[in-house]
C-alpha cells in the first residue's frame, strides 16, 4: 500500500476526483494519508477535512528561498514516510533538492497537452486563455512525472478536448477538468500504486 501525499494550492477539484476514486474502490493499492496546501485558504483543505484526511498549510513566503521550501515539504514527507507525491493544482515550483529526492515519485497535472502552453507563467486559467488567444482547436491534459524542468519531466497519460467556437477561459478550463484532468489524474495514481507504471 503507497502512501500518497497530495499538494494543492486551490479548490481542489483534482483532489476531489482522488478522494472520489479511492473511495470507489479504484485504488485498492495506495491511500492518500496527507494533504500539503501552500494557501492557507484553499477550498482544498475543507474537502481533504471533510475526508479525514491530514492536513498542513506551507505557505510558499515563509521562507526565503526555493532551497528552504524544498526542505520543510522533504521533512513533512519524510515525517508521513511518503512514497508518492501529487501535484493537484499546487502553485509553487519546486527545486531540485526536492525532486531529486522524489525521482520518478512526483507526478503532477497539467491542464493542456505538453509541450503546448507549459512551463514557467502558464498555471490555472492562464493556460486557457493562452490556448485561447493562440486559436487552437485541440487542447487537453497531461500527467507528467515531476523533475526540476517545470512541467517538463516524462509524460505518462494526456487526453485531448475540443475547444469549442465560444469557449471563455472559465468554459474551456472545466471542459478540460471534466474530460480529462478527473480522468487521466486518479487512473495514473492508481496504475503507480498497482506497480503497472514504473
Ligand atoms: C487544474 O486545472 C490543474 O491542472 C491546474 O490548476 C487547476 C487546479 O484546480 N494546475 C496547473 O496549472 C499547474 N501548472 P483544482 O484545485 O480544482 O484541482
Amino acid at each position: 500500500m503507497l502512501k500518497i501525499a497530495v499538494l494543492v494550492s486551490g479548490g481542489g477539484t483534482n483532489l476531489q476526483a482522488l478522494i472520489d476514486a479511492q473511495k470507489a474502490g479504484k485504488n485498492p493499492n495506495g491511500r492518500i494519508v496527507l494533504v500539503v496546501s501552500s494557501n492557507s485558504k484553499a477550498y482544498a483543505l475543507e474537502r481533504a477535512r471533510q475526508h479525514g484526511i491530514e492536513t498542513a498549510v506551507l505557505p510558499r513566503r515563509k521562507y526565503a528561498t526555493t532551497e528552504d521550501y524544498d526542505q520543510a515539504l522533504l521533512a513533512l514527507m519524510q515525517e508521513h514516510e511518503i512514497d508518492l507525491i501529487v501535484l493537484a493544482g499546487f502553485m509553487c515550483i519546486l527545486g531540485s533538492t526536492f525532486t531529486r529526492a522524489y525521482d520518478r515519485k512526483i507526478v503532477n497535472v497539467h491542464p493542456s497537452l505538453i509541450p503546448s502552453f507549459c512551463g514557467d507563467g502558464f498555471y490555472g486559467l492562464h493556460v486557457h486563455e493562452a490556448a485561447l488567444a493562440y486559436g487552437v482547436k485541440v487542447t487537453g491534459a497531461t500527467v507528467h512525472f515531476v523533475n526540476e524542468v517545470t512541467d517538463g519531466g516524462q509524460i505518462i497519460m494526456q487526453k485531448a478536448v475540443e475547444v469549442l467556437p465560444d469557449d471563455t477561459p472559465e468554459t474551456l478550463q472545466r471542459r478540460v477538468m471534466e474530460q480529462a484532468e478527473w480522468e487521466i489524474l486518479p487512473r495514473t495514481v492508481a496504475m503507480i500504486c498497482s506497480g503497472e507504471i514504473k
